[in-house]
């Protein structure tokens, strides 16, 4: 069976997400979204949060699962037994960060290699720090997120808002 690992943050997944996510899916049996659990970044969704948001708006397209993870990228790709990363190309800008990332995963394992699909040009100027940007701001979200992760944004801001969790918002 051909696998594939599509790793990333997804604090919130986003339209340009899913437009990789769905393209990828129809070149491999099994495509694994996974979450990194980066305890250096404070998030705006928890990592079962994400995870959740990406499980219902992946879960019409059968050959995905969506999974978290700790640690190296490498060594996830290892565990789920798969040489092949993907991830998605939006402009140059990305290029250079991404370069180093694909360079660094295969001096850590030489096996591994990286896919890039070049995100569709509708997506092209979306990320997931614009979608919190502007839901922030009180802008409207709708043209980048699903209604769902659109709903769950807003509300997440108005729990942090109201000051009812921590560091986390859990
Ligand atoms: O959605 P993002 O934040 O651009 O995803 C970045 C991610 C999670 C793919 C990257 O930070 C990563 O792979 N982190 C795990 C640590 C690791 O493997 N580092 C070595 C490669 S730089």
């Amino acid at each position: 069976m051909a696998c594939a690992i599509y790793p990333g943050s997804f604090d919130p997944v986003t339209k340009g997400h899913i437009d990789i996510i769905r393209r990828a899916a129809k070149m491999f049996d099994v495509l694994t979204v996974a979450v990194l659990n980066n305890s250096e970044k404070t998030p705006l969704f928890s990592v079962d949060e994400r995870v959740n948001m990406l499980r219902e708006v992946c879960k019409e397209i059968p050959n995905v699962k969506v999974d978290a993870f700790s640690g190296l990228t490498a060594d996830y790709s290892k565990q789920q037994g798969t040489d092949v990363i993907i991830r998605g190309l939006r402009a140059i800008t990305d290029f250079e960060y991404e370069l180093q990332m694909a360079q660094t995963n295969r001096k850590i394992l030489p096996s591994v290699d990286t896919v890039f699909l070049t995100t569709s040009l509708e997506y092209a100027y979306l990320s997931s720090s614009i979608v919190r940007e502007v839901a922030a701001y009180g802008g409207d979200i709708h043209e980048f997120v699903p209604s769902y992760v659109a709903q769950k944004v807003y509300a997440k801001l108005e729990t942090k808002k109201h000051g009812q969790s921590g560091r986390t918002y859990q």
